[in-house]
């Protein structure tokens, strides 16, 4: 379905987002024919640039991030001629009438019906801001076309400033009109989870705390913060992954089935899993989160840094690059089930997968393999890289009596010949254009997880005795995140087999 006519205005077009995502995915959005004609991006910054030097600018950018690939060159420049830019102070209330005055010049002339979709992609500071002074000019009102605003991550910094900068929209757009973007719930793969759940007979009867052992999400990286210190710094993987990207993934796995795919049913049914998963206290942070940072470390001959000499980190900081925990859902489907999430920088590889452990048979009665009684069955949702699916179950060896092994059934989406898998910012934009919020954070939701992780981030800050575990870089974060598993042989390494 092809967006109505509309112009996206950017806030904090002169950043990298902006380069490296937003603009790329527009231009997949329009080489597959899926913007109206009457489209216009209006890109907004302080940084004072011509519609001719923003246009050279994305056209790199364009060049070196953009998906597809058919018709890149040819349609390049009639893009770049729907791109424009103003630049003025967003914190400065006196500055938007000049804004607004533009903004409804580039209206006219594009015949946009007074459609606007305001994207934030400023540093969070400017979140609360921007709307309210949009709301002074009359830009939230939508009388003559929608308005609609999309916000960035991070979405507060612990569960009160995300309650405040929730109330704070609310006063001035309406929840349907605010869309909260978490790039996950843009994954094709992410979606895939629900279809896997919810098109097959075969797995919704086992989905359940009668059949599943245990549930395990890790979602590594490779790479260390790079030049984002100064901002990870103040974050941490807790509230940089785990708040939002693996809550969110956690409840798309412990959802209810809902009535049908739309922006309220969905949601509904995901807020009621992040309000059901059971508290960790302050005095059992300890025992069921494990937080480490990498140290330096030498990796096939290649010095890596420690985190603490990363540019824009503190020399003595305590921020976690790495955290695993251990949880509960408490509801009918999951009571006494163990949920394990773990995500890290500088681990040994890239890779965002949930892994569904099924209980072992009750009765063993091919006993004398050993190795098999041990193990259960398995279903792999891999996320990234190499997505797909795998099954792992037991198979007789051929030959004399009954050895029994493990073998996969491996589905790859790349054996899905010419099949373009777009990215996550080009579905969520065109969702947002067309005005469905099915895979936006709700109010509700975030404020839920914020709710989870704040006593953890209390009891750090509270009680320096805590450990901060540290790992070398390039191996699979402190050995004490394996002790959280208990009972059961250990998180699944490397992910991949
Ligand atoms: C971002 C985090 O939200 O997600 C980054 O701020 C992280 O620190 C990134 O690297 C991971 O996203 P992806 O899509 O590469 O898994």
């Amino acid at each position: 379905r092809k967006a109505e006519k509309h112009l996206l205005v950017i806030f904090g077009a002169s950043g990298d987002l902006t380069y490296r995502k937003l603009v790329p995915s527009v231009f997949d959005l329009y080489t597959q024919n899926l913007l109206p004609v009457n489209f216009g991006v209006l890109g907004l910054g302080r940084s004072k640039l011509s519609s001719e030097a923003f246009r050279e600018k994305m056209k790199e950018g364009i060049k070196k991030f953009a998906g597809t690939t058919a018709n890149k060159e040819s349609m390049i420049d009639s893009f770049l001629e729907k791109l424009f830019y103003y630049s003025f102070d967003p914190e400065v209330k006196a500055e938007y009438e000049g804004f607004r005055d533009e903004l409804e010049a580039l209206n006219q002339k594009l015949d946009a019906g007074s459609n606007y979709i305001f994207y934030l992609a400023t540093p969070p500071s400017l979140y609360p801001v921007v709307p309210a002074n949009l709301a002074a000019y009359g830009l939230n009102r939508e009388d003559k076309g929608f308005k609609r605003l999309i916000i960035e991550k991070p979405f507060g910094y612990d569960l009160e400033s995300a309650r405040k900068l929730n109330r704070k929209l609310q006063c001035n757009f309406k929840e349907d009109q605010i869309y909260r973007i978490d790039h996950y719930l843009g994954k094709e793969t992410v979606q895939n989870m629900l279809v896997t759940r919810f098109a097959n007979g075969i797995f919704e009867p086992l989905w359940n705390r009668n059949y599943i052992h245990h549930v395990e999400i890790t979602s590594s990286e490779d790479i260390g913060v790079g030049s984002r210190g100064g901002y990870y710094d103040g974050s941490g993987a807790l509230r940089d992954m785990v708040q939002n990207h693996l809550l969110l993934l956690t409840s798309l796995v412990a959802m209810e089935p809902p009535a049908v795919i739309n922006a309220d049913a969905m949601r509904n049914e995901m807020v009621k899993v992040l309000q059901s998963i059971r508290p960790i206290k302050e005095e059992e942070v300890e025992k069921y989160v494990i937080r480490g940072q990498y140290t330096a470390s030498e990796i096939r001959g290649k010095m890596m840094k420690a985190y603490r000499e990363e540019q824009g980190v503190d020399p003595q900081s305590r921020t976690e690059t790495f955290v695993a925990m251990k949880f509960y859902i408490d509801n009918w489907r999951w009571a006494g089930v163990p949920f394990y999430i773990r995500t890290g920088k500088c681990l040994p590889t890239r890779v965002t997968e949930v892994v569904i452990h099924f209980n072992a048979t009750p009765h063993h009665i091919f006993a004398d393999n050993l190795q098999h009684v041990k193990t259960h069955n398995q279903l792999v949702l891999r996320i990234q890289p190499d997505e797909g699916i795998l099954l792992k179950s037991a198979m007789k060896v051929p030959g004399a009596g009954f050895n029994v092994q493990d073998v996969n059934m491996d589905f790859h989406y790349s054996d899905l010949s010419n099949t373009y898998l777009p990215s996550a910012y080009e579905r969520l934009l065109l969702d947002c254009m067309l005005g469905d919020a099915t895979l936006y954070s709700r109010g509700d939701a975030l404020e839920a997880a914020w709710q989870f992780v704040d006593p953890i981030l209390k009891a750090w800050q509270n009680n320096p005795a805590i450990k901060v575990y540290g790992y070398p870089a390039g191996t699979w974060g402190p050995v004490e995140s394996d002790e959280l598993i208990e009972g059961v042989e250990t998180w699944r390494y490397p992910c991949k087999n």
